[in-house]
Protein backbone atom coordinates (compact mmCIF):
# COMPACT_ATOMS: atom_id res chain seq x y z
CA UNK A 1 0.00 0.00 0.00
CA UNK A 2 1.10 3.43 -0.93
CA UNK A 3 0.18 6.55 1.14
CA UNK A 4 0.93 9.99 -0.59
CA UNK A 5 1.37 12.71 2.24
CA UNK A 6 0.52 16.70 1.42
CA UNK A 7 2.24 19.72 3.32
CA UNK A 8 -0.18 20.42 6.88
CA UNK A 9 -0.59 23.38 8.07
CA UNK A 10 -0.77 22.56 11.54
CA UNK A 11 -2.52 19.06 13.49
CA UNK A 12 -4.79 19.82 16.28
CA UNK A 13 -7.35 17.52 18.69
CA UNK A 14 -7.45 15.05 20.92
CA UNK A 15 -6.44 11.71 19.64
CA UNK A 16 -6.92 8.30 21.55
CA UNK A 17 -3.98 6.36 21.58
CA UNK A 18 -3.75 2.85 21.08
CA UNK A 19 -2.26 0.72 24.21
CA UNK A 20 1.29 0.52 25.00
CA UNK A 21 3.12 -2.29 23.01
CA UNK A 22 5.08 -3.34 25.64
CA UNK A 23 2.62 -3.46 28.57
CA UNK A 24 0.21 -5.67 26.28
CA UNK A 25 2.80 -8.30 25.49
CA UNK A 26 3.94 -8.39 28.88
CA UNK A 27 0.55 -8.12 30.23
CA UNK A 28 -0.54 -11.57 28.00
CA UNK A 29 2.50 -13.42 29.10
CA UNK A 30 2.68 -12.81 33.10
CA UNK A 31 -0.98 -13.62 32.42
CA UNK A 32 -0.42 -16.73 30.61
CA UNK A 33 1.80 -18.32 33.47
CA UNK A 34 -0.51 -17.25 36.44
CA UNK A 35 -2.68 -19.63 37.66
CA UNK A 36 -6.25 -18.14 37.31
CA UNK A 37 -7.60 -15.98 34.58
CA UNK A 38 -6.23 -12.71 34.18
CA UNK A 39 -7.86 -9.29 32.04
CA UNK A 40 -5.42 -7.26 30.13
CA UNK A 41 -7.83 -3.88 29.65
CA UNK A 42 -7.25 -1.66 26.96
CA UNK A 43 -4.47 -3.86 25.07
CA UNK A 44 -2.74 -2.89 21.90
CA UNK A 45 -4.47 -4.32 18.72
CA UNK A 46 -1.17 -3.79 16.84
CA UNK A 47 0.43 -7.28 14.95
CA UNK A 48 2.94 -7.67 16.97
CA UNK A 49 0.65 -8.45 20.18
CA UNK A 50 -1.12 -10.08 18.14
CA UNK A 51 1.76 -12.30 17.33
CA UNK A 52 2.23 -12.97 21.29
CA UNK A 53 -1.24 -13.35 21.49
CA UNK A 54 -0.67 -16.74 18.61
CA UNK A 55 2.29 -17.86 19.67
CA UNK A 56 0.52 -18.06 23.68
CA UNK A 57 -2.51 -19.82 22.21
CA UNK A 58 -0.49 -22.44 20.47
CA UNK A 59 1.22 -23.53 23.30
CA UNK A 60 -2.21 -23.91 24.76
CA UNK A 61 -3.26 -20.94 26.24
CA UNK A 62 -6.79 -20.11 26.20
CA UNK A 63 -7.52 -16.18 25.16
CA UNK A 64 -10.63 -14.53 24.65
CA UNK A 65 -11.85 -11.34 24.34
CA UNK A 66 -14.83 -9.07 25.37
CA UNK A 67 -15.13 -5.44 24.15
CA UNK A 68 -11.67 -3.92 25.43
CA UNK A 69 -10.95 -6.25 27.95
CA UNK A 70 -8.73 -9.77 27.04
CA UNK A 71 -9.35 -12.21 29.48
CA UNK A 72 -6.16 -14.54 29.51
CA UNK A 73 -6.43 -18.42 31.61
CA UNK A 74 -3.03 -19.02 32.76
CA UNK A 75 -1.41 -22.35 32.80
CA UNK A 76 -0.61 -21.77 36.80
CA UNK A 77 0.75 -24.63 38.48
CA UNK A 78 0.79 -26.88 35.73
CA UNK A 79 3.60 -24.97 34.72
CA UNK A 80 3.66 -27.14 31.10
CA UNK A 81 2.90 -25.97 27.61
CA UNK A 82 1.66 -27.66 24.58
CA UNK A 83 4.77 -29.49 22.61
CA UNK A 84 6.91 -29.55 19.46
CA UNK A 85 5.65 -26.62 18.05
CA UNK A 86 6.73 -23.81 15.23
CA UNK A 87 5.84 -20.73 17.19
CA UNK A 88 5.45 -17.79 14.67
CA UNK A 89 6.42 -14.30 16.33
CA UNK A 90 5.80 -12.47 12.79
CA UNK A 91 7.54 -8.95 12.88
CA UNK A 92 8.05 -8.63 17.06
CA UNK A 93 11.36 -8.80 18.34
CA UNK A 94 9.79 -8.96 21.96
CA UNK A 95 7.83 -11.51 21.40
CA UNK A 96 10.95 -13.78 19.96
CA UNK A 97 12.98 -12.93 22.78
CA UNK A 98 10.60 -13.00 26.01
CA UNK A 99 9.42 -16.25 24.95
CA UNK A 100 13.02 -17.41 24.75
CA UNK A 101 13.22 -16.88 28.34
CA UNK A 102 9.46 -18.04 28.96
CA UNK A 103 10.14 -21.12 27.62
CA UNK A 104 13.87 -22.00 28.94
CA UNK A 105 12.96 -23.75 31.71
CA UNK A 106 9.66 -25.15 30.86
CA UNK A 107 9.50 -28.59 29.58
CA UNK A 108 8.55 -28.25 25.91
CA UNK A 109 10.48 -27.84 22.90
CA UNK A 110 9.94 -25.16 20.28
CA UNK A 111 11.19 -23.75 16.98
CA UNK A 112 10.75 -20.11 17.12
CA UNK A 113 10.50 -18.21 13.59
CA UNK A 114 9.39 -15.10 12.45
CA UNK A 115 9.33 -12.60 9.30
CA UNK A 116 12.17 -11.79 6.96
CA UNK A 117 13.23 -9.02 9.41
CA UNK A 118 12.81 -10.97 12.42
CA UNK A 119 15.17 -13.62 11.08
CA UNK A 120 18.30 -11.38 10.24
CA UNK A 121 17.84 -9.62 14.15
CA UNK A 122 20.93 -11.25 16.91
CA UNK A 123 19.44 -13.51 19.24
CA UNK A 124 22.35 -14.75 20.59
CA UNK A 125 22.48 -11.79 23.05
CA UNK A 126 19.77 -13.38 24.36
CA UNK A 127 20.39 -16.99 24.33
CA UNK A 128 23.78 -16.83 25.85
CA UNK A 129 22.63 -15.64 29.74
CA UNK A 130 20.02 -18.36 29.18
CA UNK A 131 22.55 -20.84 28.23
CA UNK A 132 24.71 -20.22 31.40
CA UNK A 133 21.68 -20.94 33.30
CA UNK A 134 21.78 -24.52 31.95
CA UNK A 135 18.93 -23.72 28.94
CA UNK A 136 19.25 -25.78 25.63
CA UNK A 137 18.95 -23.58 22.48
CA UNK A 138 20.14 -23.76 18.54
CA UNK A 139 20.35 -20.92 16.56
CA UNK A 140 20.34 -20.75 12.76
CA UNK A 141 24.08 -20.07 12.23
CA UNK A 142 24.74 -19.08 15.94
CA UNK A 143 22.96 -15.93 15.94
CA UNK A 144 19.83 -16.67 14.07
CA UNK A 145 15.89 -17.55 13.92
CA UNK A 146 14.68 -19.93 13.35
CA UNK A 147 15.88 -21.01 16.51
CA UNK A 148 15.40 -24.26 18.71
CA UNK A 149 14.90 -24.57 22.70
CA UNK A 150 14.54 -27.42 24.15
CA UNK A 151 13.61 -27.07 27.99
CA UNK A 152 15.56 -28.31 30.88
CA UNK A 153 16.19 -27.33 34.65
CA UNK A 154 17.45 -23.29 35.00
CA UNK A 155 19.90 -22.74 37.67
CA UNK A 156 20.54 -19.03 38.81
CA UNK A 157 23.07 -17.07 37.55
CA UNK A 158 25.01 -13.64 38.18
CA UNK A 159 24.87 -11.61 35.13
CA UNK A 160 26.25 -8.42 33.92
CA UNK A 161 24.27 -7.24 31.37
CA UNK A 162 26.19 -5.20 28.36
CA UNK A 163 23.52 -4.21 25.99
CA UNK A 164 20.73 -1.98 27.53
CA UNK A 165 17.69 -3.96 25.88
CA UNK A 166 14.51 -4.28 27.91
CA UNK A 167 14.17 -7.74 26.15
CA UNK A 168 17.29 -9.03 27.35
CA UNK A 169 16.39 -7.92 30.51
CA UNK A 170 13.40 -9.73 30.40
CA UNK A 171 14.18 -12.63 28.82
CA UNK A 172 16.21 -13.11 31.81
CA UNK A 173 14.29 -12.37 34.33
CA UNK A 174 11.18 -14.73 32.95
CA UNK A 175 14.03 -17.54 33.07
CA UNK A 176 15.17 -16.87 36.39
CA UNK A 177 11.07 -17.20 37.69
CA UNK A 178 11.85 -20.93 36.83
CA UNK A 179 15.42 -21.00 38.07
CA UNK A 180 16.99 -22.76 41.11
CA UNK A 181 18.66 -20.09 43.43
CA UNK A 182 18.45 -16.04 42.78
CA UNK A 183 19.54 -14.60 39.87
CA UNK A 184 21.07 -10.83 39.76
CA UNK A 185 21.20 -8.83 37.06
CA UNK A 186 23.92 -5.92 36.79
CA UNK A 187 25.50 -3.46 33.87
CA UNK A 188 23.09 -2.11 31.91
CA UNK A 189 19.78 -2.38 33.72
CA UNK A 190 17.97 1.21 33.09
CA UNK A 191 16.07 0.03 30.16
CA UNK A 192 12.34 0.13 30.15
CA UNK A 193 11.15 -1.41 33.24
CA UNK A 194 7.93 -2.48 32.78
CA UNK A 195 8.27 -6.10 33.70
CA UNK A 196 9.87 -5.02 36.94
CA UNK A 197 6.75 -3.01 37.46
CA UNK A 198 4.40 -5.87 36.19
CA UNK A 199 6.15 -8.98 37.74
CA UNK A 200 5.02 -7.72 41.85
CA UNK A 201 1.49 -6.96 40.70
CA UNK A 202 1.25 -10.89 39.56
CA UNK A 203 2.80 -11.92 43.07
CA UNK A 204 6.43 -12.25 42.06
CA UNK A 205 9.28 -10.86 44.31
CA UNK A 206 11.55 -9.22 42.97
CA UNK A 207 13.94 -6.79 44.33
CA UNK A 208 14.96 -3.37 42.09
CA UNK A 209 18.15 -0.68 43.44
CA UNK A 210 19.62 1.40 40.74
CA UNK A 211 22.40 -1.55 40.06
CA UNK A 212 20.57 -4.49 40.79
CA UNK A 213 18.00 -6.43 40.11
CA UNK A 214 17.53 -9.76 42.23
CA UNK A 215 14.76 -12.27 41.60
CA UNK A 216 14.01 -15.91 43.52
CA UNK A 217 13.55 -19.19 41.27
CA UNK A 218 10.70 -21.52 41.68
CA UNK A 219 7.97 -18.44 42.00
CA UNK A 220 4.73 -18.69 41.14
CA UNK A 221 2.64 -15.76 39.31
CA UNK A 222 -0.89 -15.09 40.27
CA UNK A 223 -3.62 -13.88 37.44
CA UNK A 224 -4.58 -10.08 37.73
CA UNK A 225 -5.71 -7.18 35.95
CA UNK A 226 -3.36 -4.72 33.51
CA UNK A 227 -5.00 -1.79 32.32
CA UNK A 228 -3.05 -0.46 29.64
CA UNK A 229 -1.98 3.19 29.05
CA UNK A 230 -1.35 4.56 25.50
CA UNK A 231 1.74 3.60 24.28
CA UNK A 232 4.20 7.31 24.86
CA UNK A 233 6.40 6.01 21.33
CA UNK A 234 2.81 6.05 19.67
CA UNK A 235 2.30 9.53 20.93
CA UNK A 236 5.66 10.41 19.76
CA UNK A 237 4.27 10.97 16.35
CA UNK A 238 1.93 13.28 16.63
CA UNK A 239 3.87 15.32 19.75
CA UNK A 240 6.77 15.86 16.79
CA UNK A 241 4.47 17.03 14.60
CA UNK A 242 3.00 19.54 16.54
CA UNK A 243 6.31 20.73 17.58
CA UNK A 244 7.21 21.85 13.89
CA UNK A 245 3.78 22.51 12.68
CA UNK A 246 3.20 26.12 13.92
CA UNK A 247 -0.33 26.51 15.41
CA UNK A 248 -0.81 23.21 16.45
CA UNK A 249 -2.12 22.37 19.38
CA UNK A 250 -3.12 18.55 21.21
CA UNK A 251 -3.91 17.13 23.97
CA UNK A 252 -3.58 13.24 25.27
CA UNK A 253 -4.80 11.29 28.04
CA UNK A 254 -3.97 8.51 29.58
CA UNK A 255 -0.48 8.08 28.26
CA UNK A 256 2.24 5.76 30.05
CA UNK A 257 4.42 8.52 31.96
CA UNK A 258 6.93 5.96 33.11
CA UNK A 259 10.41 8.04 32.81
CA UNK A 260 12.55 5.05 31.34
CA UNK A 261 9.99 5.53 27.81
CA UNK A 262 9.63 9.19 27.67
CA UNK A 263 13.24 10.70 27.11
CA UNK A 264 12.11 11.89 24.01
CA UNK A 265 9.73 14.72 25.32
CA UNK A 266 12.86 15.57 28.12
CA UNK A 267 15.05 15.87 25.03
CA UNK A 268 11.88 17.30 23.10
CA UNK A 269 11.76 19.65 25.92
CA UNK A 270 15.40 20.85 26.24
CA UNK A 271 15.15 21.72 21.97
CA UNK A 272 12.54 24.10 22.99
CA UNK A 273 9.37 22.48 22.92
CA UNK A 274 6.27 23.55 24.62
CA UNK A 275 5.63 20.08 26.36
CA UNK A 276 3.40 19.68 29.41
CA UNK A 277 3.03 16.57 31.20
CA UNK A 278 0.27 15.88 34.05
CA UNK A 279 0.43 12.39 36.22
CA UNK A 280 -3.03 11.26 37.22
CA UNK A 281 -1.95 7.88 38.45
CA UNK A 282 0.92 5.81 39.58
CA UNK A 283 0.34 2.63 40.25
CA UNK A 284 2.05 0.30 38.70
CA UNK A 285 3.04 2.73 35.57
CA UNK A 286 2.67 6.45 36.02
CA UNK A 287 0.16 7.72 33.29
CA UNK A 288 -1.10 10.98 32.62
CA UNK A 289 -1.96 13.89 30.14
CA UNK A 290 0.36 15.85 28.09
CA UNK A 291 0.01 19.10 26.24
CA UNK A 292 1.75 20.57 23.63
CA UNK A 293 1.39 24.03 22.10
CA UNK A 294 3.98 24.56 18.76
CA UNK A 295 7.27 26.57 19.40
CA UNK A 296 9.81 26.45 17.27
CA UNK A 297 13.02 23.94 18.49
CA UNK A 298 16.46 24.29 18.55
CA UNK A 299 18.97 21.66 18.08
CA UNK A 300 20.63 19.55 20.61
CA UNK A 301 23.05 16.36 22.12
CA UNK A 302 21.32 12.94 22.85
CA UNK A 303 24.26 11.06 24.55
CA UNK A 304 24.36 7.37 24.86
CA UNK A 305 22.94 7.20 28.60
CA UNK A 306 19.44 8.56 26.96
CA UNK A 307 18.97 6.29 24.40
CA UNK A 308 17.66 3.37 25.85
CA UNK A 309 14.69 6.19 26.81
CA UNK A 310 14.13 6.81 23.99
CA UNK A 311 15.63 4.48 21.38
CA UNK A 312 12.11 3.76 19.98
CA UNK A 313 11.57 7.41 18.67
CA UNK A 314 15.43 8.20 17.14
CA UNK A 315 13.87 7.83 13.54
CA UNK A 316 11.20 10.45 14.65
CA UNK A 317 14.40 12.60 16.39
CA UNK A 318 16.20 12.72 12.79
CA UNK A 319 13.47 14.12 11.28
CA UNK A 320 12.22 17.05 13.84
CA UNK A 321 16.28 17.70 13.49
CA UNK A 322 15.69 18.90 10.12
CA UNK A 323 13.39 21.47 11.09
CA UNK A 324 15.11 22.76 14.65
CA UNK A 325 18.25 25.21 14.53
CA UNK A 326 20.83 24.40 14.76
CA UNK A 327 23.17 20.85 15.51
CA UNK A 328 21.32 17.95 16.71
CA UNK A 329 23.40 14.69 17.22
CA UNK A 330 22.72 11.31 18.42
CA UNK A 331 25.24 9.13 19.72
CA UNK A 332 25.36 5.94 21.39
CA UNK A 333 22.66 4.45 18.99
CA UNK A 334 24.15 1.32 17.48
CA UNK A 335 21.55 -0.65 18.64
CA UNK A 336 19.36 0.76 15.66
CA UNK A 337 21.09 -1.01 13.51
CA UNK A 338 19.48 -4.05 14.49
CA UNK A 339 16.06 -2.91 15.12
CA UNK A 340 12.86 -4.04 12.44
CA UNK A 341 15.20 -2.56 9.71
CA UNK A 342 18.97 -1.08 10.01
CA UNK A 343 17.13 2.69 11.25
CA UNK A 344 20.18 4.76 11.05
CA UNK A 345 20.81 3.88 7.29
CA UNK A 346 17.13 4.02 6.51
CA UNK A 347 16.66 7.45 7.93
CA UNK A 348 19.88 8.66 5.97
CA UNK A 349 18.54 7.04 2.65
CA UNK A 350 15.11 8.92 3.09
CA UNK A 351 16.61 12.02 4.76
CA UNK A 352 18.94 12.48 1.29
CA UNK A 353 15.87 11.61 -0.63
CA UNK A 354 14.43 14.33 0.99
CA UNK A 355 17.53 16.48 -0.26
CA UNK A 356 18.59 16.96 3.72
CA UNK A 357 21.91 16.88 4.64
CA UNK A 358 22.86 14.45 7.38
CA UNK A 359 26.08 13.44 8.36
CA UNK A 360 26.29 9.54 9.82
CA UNK A 361 27.87 7.51 12.45
CA UNK A 362 28.31 3.84 13.25
CA UNK A 363 26.18 4.90 16.22
CA UNK A 364 24.20 7.66 15.11
CA UNK A 365 23.75 10.89 13.15
CA UNK A 366 24.19 14.65 12.78
CA UNK A 367 22.01 17.57 11.44
CA UNK A 368 22.87 21.01 10.75
CA UNK A 369 19.29 22.46 10.75
CA UNK A 370 16.51 23.68 9.88
CA UNK A 371 16.85 22.17 6.07
CA UNK A 372 13.68 22.38 4.08
CA UNK A 373 12.50 18.93 2.87
CA UNK A 374 11.53 18.07 -0.50
CA UNK A 375 8.93 15.60 -1.11
CA UNK A 376 10.19 12.43 -1.97
CA UNK A 377 10.03 8.59 -2.50
CA UNK A 378 9.99 7.14 0.77
CA UNK A 379 11.67 3.39 1.48
CA UNK A 380 10.38 2.03 4.60
CA UNK A 381 12.00 -0.92 4.94
CA UNK A 382 8.63 -2.68 5.97
CA UNK A 383 9.97 -0.79 9.50
CA UNK A 384 6.62 0.83 10.91
CA UNK A 385 8.39 3.56 13.01
CA UNK A 386 10.25 4.34 9.57
CA UNK A 387 6.90 4.48 8.07
CA UNK A 388 5.36 7.19 10.90
CA UNK A 389 8.76 8.94 10.97
CA UNK A 390 8.66 10.16 7.40
CA UNK A 391 5.21 10.85 6.97
CA UNK A 392 6.23 13.13 10.09
CA UNK A 393 8.09 14.72 7.80
CA UNK A 394 5.75 14.67 4.87
CA UNK A 395 3.73 17.23 6.71
CA UNK A 396 6.12 19.68 6.42
CA UNK A 397 8.05 18.39 2.92
CA UNK A 398 7.80 20.49 -0.35
CA UNK A 399 5.35 18.58 -2.82
CA UNK A 400 4.13 15.34 -2.06
CA UNK A 401 5.61 12.76 -0.18
CA UNK A 402 5.03 8.98 -1.07
CA UNK A 403 5.28 6.08 1.54
CA UNK A 404 5.41 3.00 0.43
CA UNK A 405 4.69 -0.35 2.08
CA UNK A 406 2.90 1.67 4.48
CA UNK A 407 0.43 -0.70 5.62
CA UNK A 408 4.09 -1.43 7.82
CA UNK A 409 2.42 0.78 10.36
CA UNK A 410 -0.33 -2.03 11.43
CA UNK A 411 2.76 -3.44 13.90
CA UNK A 412 2.17 -0.70 16.55
CA UNK A 413 -0.52 1.66 14.93
CA UNK A 414 -3.12 0.29 13.02
CA UNK A 415 -4.92 3.72 13.00
CA UNK A 416 -2.13 5.81 11.95
CA UNK A 417 -3.19 6.77 8.81
CA UNK A 418 -6.97 7.39 10.08
CA UNK A 419 -5.96 9.66 13.36
CA UNK A 420 -3.50 11.94 10.82
CA UNK A 421 -6.55 12.28 8.60
CA UNK A 422 -8.35 13.57 12.01
CA UNK A 423 -5.44 15.99 13.05
CA UNK A 424 -4.58 17.83 9.64
CA UNK A 425 -8.35 18.27 8.90
C1 LIG B 1 10.96 -3.40 23.84
C2 LIG B 1 12.27 -3.05 24.05
C3 LIG B 1 13.06 -2.23 23.12
C4 LIG B 1 12.19 -1.55 22.06
C5 LIG B 1 11.10 -2.44 21.52
C6 LIG B 1 10.23 -2.96 22.65
C7 LIG B 1 10.27 -4.19 24.87
O1 LIG B 1 13.98 -3.06 22.46
O2 LIG B 1 13.01 -1.09 21.00
O3 LIG B 1 10.31 -1.71 20.60
O4 LIG B 1 9.03 -4.25 24.87
O5 LIG B 1 10.96 -4.76 25.72
P1 LIG B 1 15.37 -3.49 23.12
O6 LIG B 1 15.10 -4.44 24.22
O7 LIG B 1 16.12 -4.19 22.03
O8 LIG B 1 16.02 -2.23 23.54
Amino acid sequence: MKKIISKANKISGKPLIPGDKSISHRGLILGALASGTSEVIDILEGEDVQSTAACLQKLGVEITKSGNKTFIKGIGDKKSFNNDLVLDCGNSGTTMRVMMGVLAGMPVNATLTGDASLVKRPMKRVSAPLLEMGANFKLTNENFAPLVVTGSKLHAINYDLKIASAQIKTAIIMAAINAQGTTTITGEIGSRDHTERLLPHFGVDIDVSENKISIKGNQSLKANIVKVPGDPSTAAFWIGAASILPGSTLELENISLNPTRIGFIYALQRMGADIKTEITSSHPEPVGKITVKYSGLNGCFISKEEVPSLIDEIPLIAVLATQAHGVTEVRGAEELRVKESDRLQAVATNLEAMGCEIEIFPDGFRINGPQKLNGAEIQTFNDHRIAMAFTIAGLVAENQTTIFDAECVAVSYPNFYETLTELTK
